[in-house]
């Protein structure tokens, strides 16, 4: 009886030369010259060229070869070869149809307007670039646990209904909570702040959501959000933290998604350049370049997108701006208490035009100034009273900040948009599929 062939992942291949290995996938591409039919071959890991030879397989099955449509699912069996230019190929000896498509795949390779692609999103989800974005974004969420959990922080999840809000009541998703209300989580950062007074040093890392009005290339109302926070640490060690973090993400990028970076065409010289230490600048310092760029902001304004964008083009690394004006930050941001008209708060910018990737800082540790903060905010005190017993009982200094997954994804890929950073985007005007 003959042995079945061994099934081989493509991004394997190399590790089979010369053997007869089994392909398990999905038609990609065809192309045909003569006695030639060169089918890509995608399996989930990468893509291979299959070549099938008129003179080497049965007059049927080359027939057939040149009739499959494009996603057909197959089981290819042949023998792998070097390609003279691309890594290897594999003559194909066998070929099985799984399913045939029962239409026409609508994803063809011609180009294609955003948003029918976003209408096919679970389709669109099988082209290269896609594939590359996704493992990306899996290689970052690994190096975000990585970091942590070899620093010796705890993984706390946070929950995701919340009785109120942590950033600012204007953005907040309602919920019905049998014959109450609750809301979608803006932010893990109360709670973290609560599990750091019990366990030190710690993480959450999931979904938030926010219900942004605002259509803009860096906004989606379902993100993922990484947020340390540390009891004892003060700004200076924050940003230290941040700077350590994002150079850890960005070489772990480098070392071991090269080939999905050349996918999009990255040029990873930018990349590279991602070293300590980054530059740290005041928001009046950054209120001068703006100045100096023809983009001049009063004291107490907050940056928007365009004046992260002249900002960051200033340098060719990530800049932390600290310290803004505390009347445009949240309730728990501390005051300065060098210039009562600052916060201790840090945002980090990414280069290249991305904005900010990071927002955090020290938080108000002490109680009367922090119930003053929630009374400007006009925040109900009622849902922040266990928030309050953090300052009652043990306060200690402590800051932590959140980074955004997406938008960082989108740094790293060079990508126009975040709706190409997270599987099934969530925006103002998208809720499908
Ligand atoms: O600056 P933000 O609002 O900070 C916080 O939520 C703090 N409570 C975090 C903390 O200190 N633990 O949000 C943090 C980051 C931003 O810098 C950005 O990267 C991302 O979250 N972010 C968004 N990403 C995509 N779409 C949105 N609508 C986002 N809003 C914030
Ligand atoms: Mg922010």
């Amino acid at each position: 009886m003959e042995t079945p062939t061994q099934q081989v992942y493509i991004e394997d291949l190399g590790k089979h030369d010369g053997q007869r290995v089994l392909l398990r996938g999905w038609l990609y591409n065809l192309r045909s010259s003569g006695k030639l039919h060169f089918l890509e071959v995608r399996d989930g890991t990468g893509i291979v060229q299959a070549v099938v030879f008129a003179k080497e397989v049965a007059p049927e099955l080359f027939a057939a070869a040149g009739k499959l449509s494009q996603e057909t699912s197959i089981e290819v069996e042949g023998t792998v070869r070097k390609h003279p230019k691309e890594g290897y190929e594999v003559g194909v000896s066998a070929l099985r149809v799984v399913a045939a498509p029962t239409a026409e795949y609508p994803i063809s390779p011609k180009e294609h307007g955003v948003a029918f692609l976003m209408d096919h999103r679970h389709l669109w989800l099988r082209s290269k670039r896609q594939h590359a974005i996704l493992r990306i974004r899996a290689e970052i969420v690994r190096a975000v646990r990585d970091f942590f959990d070899g620093r010796g922080f705890t993984l706390v999840d946070a929950p995701i209904f919340t009785p109120s809000a942590c950033e600012g009541t204007s953005n907040l998703f309602e919920v019905g909570y049998f014959e109450d209300k609750a809301y979608l989580t803006q932010s893990g950062q109360l709670y973290m702040e609560a599990a750091a007074m019990a366990l030190g040093k710690v993480y959450c890392f999931g979904p938030t959501f926010r219900a942004e009005k605002s259509k803009t290339r860096r906004h989606l109302t379902e993100f993922w959000m990484v947020e340390p926070e540390v009891a004892y640490m003060d700004l200076a060690g924050d940003m230290q933290l941040a700077e350590d973090f994002i150079c850890f993400i960005v070489q772990r990028v480098l070392e071991r998604r090269r080939p999905e970076l050349a996918v999009l065409e990255r040029d990873v010289s930018k990349l590279e350049n991602i070293k300590a230490p980054f530059p740290r600048i005041t928001y009046e310092e950054a209120l001068e370049i703006l100045k100096a760029g023809g983009k001049e902001v009063p004291f107490g304004e907050d940056f928007g997108g365009d004046e992260e964008t002249v900002i960051s083009e200033k340098f060719d690394r990530p800049v932390l701006i600290h310290r803004y004006p505390r009347a445009i930050k949240a309730f728990y941001m501390k005051t300065d208490p060098t210039d009562a008209r600052l916060a201790l708060n840090v945002d980090v910018i990414a280069p290249e035009g991305y904005g900010e990737i990071i927002g955090g800082g020290q938080r108000e540790d002490d109680l009367a100034v922090l119930e003053e903060q929630i009374k400007k905010h006009e925040l109900p005190r009622e849902a922040f009273e266990w928030f309050l017993d953090l300052r009652r009982y043990g306060s200690v200094p402590h800051a932590g900040f959140g980074l955004g997954i997406e938008r960082t994804v989108s740094w790293l890929c060079g990508l126009h948009h975040v709706r190409e950073t997270i599987p099934f985007p969530r925006m103002l005007e998208r809720l499908t599929p």
